[in-house]
């Protein structure tokens, strides 16, 4: 005899989750090989591969070396990449001219691998920090990072991005009015198909410390970054930023760091629908590393599941030094 009162429990979650197959079934999101943008770090010099101390297994290699990781992504079939310049203090000024200078090893960078592999999306970095004599991301003046001036600056610098070949120019300095100049700028030179990937919600984080040492900044930041760069308390403010960077003609929002910021990305995506990513900085992948190296975490199982929650938080794709460890495991080994 059946009992009339329905069976208990009524709803067993549990039956779609019984095998690889039911699983399978029922997986909402999928990490895939596109998603991923790989950012790497490029110098003078010839010949030149060596290892960021601060983030185990990323190197720095000059212009003609940077192919080798070209290459690499291509096997892969990691279809972007983004470049970021190592500067010393000999390449910084006051006046950051290197940072517009088309010979620039970040330049030639981005030439060299659009004309040894056309296909793949090189991205570019527009901030004045590496080649700013006191590691701000725009120009000083009496002790005030200034604005208006510093967007002329970024002008100048996205357009010898765009000359030299690139794809997608990546503002990452925070400076307020930088997304329309540019996209002004590019339209008048004749560049109306390179996008802008506008780290529009770029948090003033402590996650950034790696990254600093990878591009040589470390020692030269006087102060902090949190007149420009956003308070981690704010939320609601990441959503105006994006509002206008969108308004101003990006065409992809990113949000900095990514991991503890997954809230910034779902409500980023919720509201505008539009192309949005995540950079998955440099204090989460050391941080995944050092643990793993001392056997506290499954290193790839722990890299897999931090890039999976970036899609399951509404992310079109994901910046992240592990993008070659990700795809050769996305690859099948
Ligand atoms: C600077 C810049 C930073 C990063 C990318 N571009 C650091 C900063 O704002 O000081 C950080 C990336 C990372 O930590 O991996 N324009």
């Amino acid at each position: 005899m059946h009992p009339v009162h329905a069976p208990f429990p009524a709803t067993r979650l549990r039956r779609t989750r019984v095998s690889p197959a039911m699983r399978a079934l029922v997986r909402e999101n999928a990490l895939e090989v596109g998603d991923l943008i790989w950012p790497i770090f490029v110098r003078a010099g010839e010949g030149i591969v060596e290892p960021v101390p601060s983030m185990p297994g990323v190197m720095r290699r000059s212009v003609d070396k940077v192919l080798e990781a070209a290459a690499e992504a291509d096997a892969l079939g990691v279809g972007a990449i983004c470049v970021f310049p190592y500067t010393g203090l000999e390449d910084r000024t006051e006046d950051c001219a290197g940072a517009w200078d088309p010979q620039n090893p970040a330049n030639r960078a981005i030439a060299a691998i659009k004309q040894a592999y056309p296909h793949i999306a090189v991205m570019s970095d527009v901030a004045l920090d590496t080649y700013n004599i006191n590691g701000h991301d725009g120009f000083v003046e009496d002790g005030i990072i200034v604005n208006d001036r510093t967007v002329e600056a970024l002008v100048k610098m996205a357009l010898s991005q765009a000359e030299a070949g690139a794809d997608i120019i990546g503002p990452s300095d925070m400076m307020d009015g930088r997304i329309g100049a540019i996209r002004e700028a590019l339209e008048g030179a004749g560049h109306s198909s390179v996008a802008i990937l506008s780290y529009a919600a770029k948090y003033a984080s402590a996650f950034y410390g790696p990254f600093r040492d990878a591009v040589g900044a470390s020692g030269a930041l006087t102060g902090d970054k949190k007149t420009y760069q956003m308070d981690p308390a704010n939320s609601d403010e990441a959503l105006r930023l994006v509002a206008r960077d969108l308004a101003e003609g990006a065409d992809m929002v990113m949000v900095k760091p990514g991991q503890p910021y997954l809230d910034i990305c779902r409500r980023v995506k919720d509201q505008f629908g539009a192309p949005t990513f995540a950079y998955q900085v440099s204090g989460e992948y050391s941080m995944i590393k050092a643990a793993a190296q001392n056997g506290w975490i499954d290193e790839e199982r722990v890299m897999l599941e931090s890039l999976m929650a970036f899609k399951r938080a509404g992310c079109d794709g994901i910046l992240t030094y592990f993008a070659p460890a990700a795809a050769r495991i996305l690859n099948g080994g």
